[in-house]
């Protein structure tokens, strides 16, 4: 079928698009940023000051005009208030509650419930929490299915937790490749990987929009195939957040991880993110004092007392 979007110019395309104004919005590195000073002639120096063309948001978002006076904003309230702006911050932005001003926009950009998302964290240290709570490993059922080329620190996520287990990562590890002369997976085959290992696999992580090839992958499709065979899945969504669309509620996701700095452009260092299924509020987990109910946290009590579904920011 022919694709109607070849018949127009990418200039056209760009006229066309209705988030065009949105550029505005952004900080665009110079060329001579990009290429390096001192590459262009003097004749040039007009042309190489202008903006770079960024094809780089899979790596690091840029930054929004708005990001430096906030920044510097936060910064003058430190330097004045100190600690009172944990609580009493003079631009009502209390840094005790700074999660919970970006949670639900957060949850609505991975289709997920406010109470099923936090703003938290980096990926990887993400990555090992939501394992530590959803990585049961048997005798019989311990394996991990993931790609061959996954991001490697999800490689070395994985291994360590499967030797944290007492496991070998040889015995506990099935990775999938590409077929012959192919980058990207094909669905049928991470299906058949799954089938072929269903009583001994205990966790398939895959990512929702693969780092090197931008495959983006059956998330709804293989989320249902690996439950309805009683495995646990998780989505590394570090490249799919922000960049295509998310139902994790509706696909009945078990958990998934992101972070924010590439195409949430909250810049490098910026807070990541999890999602954990209403479904899955009981898994036991690694807890902490943001895990207590809001009422009491400041008493300094030893009991935890779990934050109730109806108090999550
Ligand atoms: C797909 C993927 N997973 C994991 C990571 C690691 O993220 P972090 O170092 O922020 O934990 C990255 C970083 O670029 C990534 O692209």
């Amino acid at each position: 079928m022919e694709n109607p979007l070849f018949k127009q110019t990418p200039t056209e395309l760009d006229a066309a698009d209705e988030l065009r104004s949105l550029r505005e919005e952004f900080r665009l590195p110079g060329r001579n940023a990009v290429v390096g000073p001192g590459t262009s002639e003097p004749s040039d120096v007009e042309e190489s000051n202008k903006n770079a063309i960024y094809l780089c948001g899979n790596s690091l978002g840029l930054q929004p005009k708005e990001t430096q006076r906030l920044v510097l904003e936060e910064l003058q309230v430190w330097a004045d208030a100190g600690v009172y702006g944990h609580h009493m911050h003079p631009k009502s932005r209390p840094w005790v509650d700074i999660d919970s001003t970006v949670t639900e926009e957060m949850a609505k950009v991975v289709g997920g419930l406010h109470s099923e998302v936090a703003v938290m964290g980096t990926l990887t240290s993400n990555l090992h929490f939501l394992m530590a709570a959803f990585y049961k490993p048997t005798v019989s059922r311990f394996k991990i299915i993931l790609e061959d080329k996954a991001f490697p620190s999800d490689h070395y996520a994985v291994e360590s937790q499967a030797c944290w287990h007492g496991f070998s990562s040889d015995d506990a590890l099935i990775t999938i490749s590409p077929r012959p002369g192919c980058y990207t997976l094909n669905t049928d085959d991470i299906l058949e990987v799954i089938e072929n290992n269903r009583e001994s696999t205990a966790l398939v992580l895959l990512p929702g929009v693969q780092y090197y090839t931008g495959q983006l992958f059956e998330m709804e499709k293989i989320t249902k195939f690996a439950k309805e065979r009683g495995i646990v899945i998780g989505w590394d969504l570090a490249h799919a957040v922000g960049n295509v669309e998310l139902r994790l509620h509706d696909w009945d996701v078990d958990f998934a991880v992101w972070c924010s700095y590439k195409y949430l452009n909250s810049g490098p260092g910026g807070i990541g993110g999890i999602f954990v299924h209403e479904s899955q509020s009981k898994q036991s987990r690694l807890t902490g004092w943001w895990g207590h109910e809001k009422a009491t946290r400041f008493a300094m009590e030893n009991g935890l007392r779990s934050l109730p579904l109806s108090e999550v920011p």
